[in-house]
């Protein structure tokens, strides 16, 4: 009979724990390998980064369905080309220049009963989908209640629809927003009981359209119609996923790319980039808010990897497993810093239309409102009569009337700071080895605020303000 010492036995047992372990460890890419996702908001900000981070990181993926409307009488392939056509897209053009035909368009529109996609398309879906990322959404603050129930929440309940009849489906993913329920001060990865019902949204739409005064208190706390209607999709989701394991990724404020593939870019003029960006052209110089306030924001590219991770790692559980993509609880940055460092990096630009300066913050709404007035305004409305004496267009009380509507809409984020755990992202981070880490980097501790600014301040600048000019 065969006899093995202690040192052979525990030899053995090291051996076979290191392989177990390696053979148990699933990279993030062979989980992709040889499957098709579906990704719904690829021609906007966040899904451009998604499409591209797949297709770079997990090589071996089969193909990624995009559901695309048609917009502005544009064919499908012209739109297609509006993702492709995006700089982040130029690195991996480059290396691996057929990688791209792994995108296929589906004509469809979230808000139309069926998504309006054709019997072979929706076939294709159904039969090939293993992995489905729902971020399409009517981003707009200010988009009416109608608008906001229309695309975002039915066109949520449209895409779980499909969803149900996808025979490979294992991970379903929602996009939602960690402000979705910016009601509370302290935002756990959980799904909040309903603000309100279905048919009482709907009765209250019908009876007041979109009466500001009284669209505000029917919205129990929540700052706006959209994100009402993203709170209303998580509830609906939870109540009607069916055996869907799914997953909801809530990010906070997204922000240009911090890492691959092209640091600083940034696409869209939602919101937060806007204020910012007005920031950085100096057109701001007062807002509402308080210097402490902790402003959560978090990088596409962060967002976009924990996506990526969360639909590879799947949910074991029968619960929804909820993600929130945030800083404010590991990293905080306050509004002083924000605007400090903005400040500084705004400062060696020169093509602003006013020199930035410190932006002073007021949690007075009169306050705020006079010196908008002497500050922002009287200096506007002089520097239009300046261009019209010239023979030139007058443009800076326009572009300051924006500007301080945005400030207006966004007070609700400025002034309070909102408290978002994000103890599950960290555990889901902690799967990863250190290879996947790199990969996929999506842990906020990991980002230095004084590094990141700079670099968001010049993305603004390259690829929103040049192009704007
Ligand atoms: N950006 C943020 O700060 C932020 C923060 C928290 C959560 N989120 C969530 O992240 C997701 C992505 O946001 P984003 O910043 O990438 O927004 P975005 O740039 O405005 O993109 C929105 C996407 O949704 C698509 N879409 C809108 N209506 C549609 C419809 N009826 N049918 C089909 N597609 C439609 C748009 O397509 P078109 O090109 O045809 O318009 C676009 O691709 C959203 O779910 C949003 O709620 C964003």
């Amino acid at each position: 009979m065969l006899r093995l010492d202690n040192k052979q036995i525990i030899k053995i047992y090291s051996n076979t724990t290191k392989t177990d372990a390696a053979k148990s460890y699933e990279r993030i890419s062979d989980f992709y390998a040889g499957k098709s996702v579906f990704i719904t908001g690829g021609t906007g900000f966040l899904g451009k980064v998604l499409i591209e981070r797949l297709l770079s990181t997990c090589t071996d993926i089969e193909s990624i369905y995009v559901l695309i409307r048609s917009k502005r009488g544009m064919k499908l392939e012209q739109r297609l080309r509006e993702i492709t056509d995006a700089p982040i897209f130029d690195k991996l053009k480059s290396i691996k220049p057929n990688t791209i035909k792994k995108i296929i368009p589906i004509e469809g529109d979230v808000s139309k009963p069926d998504l309006a996609i054709r019997t072979s398309d929706e076939q294709k879906l159904k039969d090939n989908v293993s992995v489905v990322i729902h971020s399409a959404a009517n981003v707009n603050f200010l988009a009416s209640f109608r608008t906001a129930m229309k695309i975002n929440y039915e066109g949520t309940k449209n895409i779980i629809a499909l969803g149900k009849k996808m025979k490979n489906l294992e991970s379903f993913v929602y996009i939602s927003s960690v402000f979705a329920r910016a009601d509370k001060l302290t935002i756990d990865e959980v799904i909040y009981p309903r603000l309100r019902k279905e048919e009482e949204v709907y009765s209250f739409i019908d009876m007041y359209g979109d009466d500001a005064k009284t669209t505000e208190k029917f919205l129990c706390g929540s700052p706006n119609p959209y994100t009402m209607s993203k709170s209303l999709c998580e509830n609906y989701l939870q109540e009607n996923r069916g055996s869907m394991k799914t997953i909801i990724v809530r990010p906070s404020i997204v922000t240009p790319i911090i890492g691959e593939p092209l640091p600083g870019w940034c696409d869209s003029w939602v919101a937060a980039i806007g204020y910012f960006s007005d920031i950085i052209r100096g057109l701001t110089k007062v807002t509402y808010g308080h210097p402490n306030v902790v402003i959560d924001m978090i990088p596409v590219d962060y967002v976009s990897n924990l996506t990526i991770v969360a639909a590879a790692r799947g949910n074991q559980s029968d619960d929804v497993l909820v993600y929130n993509s945030c800083s404010s609880s590991s990293n905080p940055i306050s509004s002083q810093m924000i605007n400090d460092l903005i400040l500084e990096e705004s400062l060696k630009y020169k093509n602003h239309e006013w020199k930035p300066r410190k932006v002073k913050l007021y949690l007075s709404p009169l306050v705020v409102k006079s010196m908008m007035f002497a500050l922002e305004m009287v200096p506007s409305f002089l520097a239009d009569i300046f261009l019209r004496l010239k023979g030139e267009t007058p443009k800076y009380m326009e572009m300051q009337k924006l500007s301080i509507l945005l400030k207006y809409v966004l007070r609700k984020f400025t002034m309070k700071s909102l408290y978002i755990k994000s103890e599950n992202s960290q555990k889901l981070i902690a799967t990863l080895d250190e290879k996947d880490k790199v990969l996929f980097p999506s842990d906020p501790r990991t980002i230095s605020w004084f590094k990141y600014i700079p670099i968001f301040c010049h993305g603004i600048q390259k690829h929103l303000l040049k192009s704007k000019q």
